[in-house]
């Protein structure tokens, strides 16, 4: 049988994930995939239980950044948690921007989907950030999948590694550099130019948050670390308890010196956001702009270091497809 999905917000995750999709022809571990709605505030949205093409949709939204003239099924305005209510889909994947203050619209749009009976997959990290366990514990009642691997690291797979590959008390540590904007800032630095030149920079690659204070006062990295905390901790831990030197004032005062990176360090009982300094020949002083990468600090195994992508249309979109390939898995 097929498996139905609604795409609720068709930013830059969405598309990525939608331009995967099409790639696979709608067809992921042998199971036929539909997508039952797009639901976009800004771009309208496009609700048909046959089935959306996505090939269309895509077009659309690369011609006029908008789903209006896409015929059969288009709505200009909906109410999203009435959509998601609906039963047309098996899983809602949500997608819309982060707010780490409320965790909203994503919090509202995850637990409406949870109680009303669908798979979630989300890639928003103010919901996973303030409200993991609670969600979590919600799927559980309901039997149900709650899927978050893009949160933190886009699509390479540090939270399936803690999740499936230890036992959570095994972790002792996790230590990285898991904001690409940041660390393509300070790569640029390293190579001569100033904190303002290549800020300006990072905005024209896309690679900033809309509001880079997100990025470079840590906001964005204190997410992911209370979201890293809590799978470490087993109960949740929230942006608020995170210690968080701001990167900004950090070159306004200290300045810039070579191997300075900003960093999370999540363990038991700390949790922190700071820029360091790294000797040379460390492996975090070796990722260079946007790469993303993290040494894990195991009881048994020692120490693991992955890298990878940690931002991106596809790369996050990417985040989506393993999450339900797992979902697949288990259904
Ligand atoms: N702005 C974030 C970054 C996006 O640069 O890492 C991914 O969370």
């Amino acid at each position: 049988m097929e498996l139905r999905l609604c795409i609720v917000g068709f930013g830059n995750v969405g598309t990525g994930f939608a331009k995967i999709l099409l790639d696979k022809g709608y067809n992921v571990m042998g199971r036929g995939i539909r997508i039952t709605a797009i639901v976009d505030p800004v771009k309208g949205s496009v609700i048909n239980q046959r089935g959306v093409d996505l090939a269309k949709a895509l077009r659309l939204v690369a011609e006029t950044g908008r789903l209006e003239g896409y015929g059969e099924g288009y709505v200009d305005e909906v109410d999203t948690l009435e959509v998601i209510k609906q039963d047309l889909h098996d899983v809602v994947i949500e997608l819309t921007p982060t707010n780490i203050e409320t965790g909203e619209p994503g919090y509202s749009h995850v637990k409406t989907a949870l109680e009303t009976g669908k798979h979630v997959i989300t890639t928003n990290k103010g919901p996973v950030a303030l409200h993991l366990y609670e969600l979590l514990s919600l799927a559980g009642e309901k039997d149900l999948y709650l899927g978050f691997e893009g949160t933190v690291m886009s699509g390479t797979p540090l939270i399936k590694t803690l999740l499936y590959g230890m036992d959570r008390g095994l972790v002792k540590k996790v230590e990285g550099v898991l904001n690409g904007t940041t660390n393509y800032i300070l790569t640029r630095m390293e190579e001569g130019l100033t904190y303002r030149e290549a800020l300006e920079e990072a905005r024209l690659k896309g690679y900033a948050e809309a509001d880079p204070s997100m990025d470079i006062d840590g906001h964005d990295l204190a997410a992911k670390a209370s979201i890293l905390a809590s799978l470490i901790e087993g109960r949740q831990v929230t942006p608020r308890m995170i210690r968080r030197t701001s990167l900004r004032t950090y070159l306004e005062e200290a300045g810039y010196r070579d191997g300075t990176k900003y960093v999370l360090s999540v363990e038991p009982g700390d949790y922190r956001v700071e820029p360091r300094e790294y000797p040379e020949g460390h492996p975090l002083r070796m990722l260079r702009g946007v790469e993303n990468g993290v040494i894990i600090e195991t009881e048994y195994l020692g120490r693991i270091f992955l890298s990878g992508p940690g931002a991106g249309r596809e790369e996050t979109g990417y985040a989506v497809l393993t999450d339900l390939i797992d979902l697949i898995r288990r259904l």
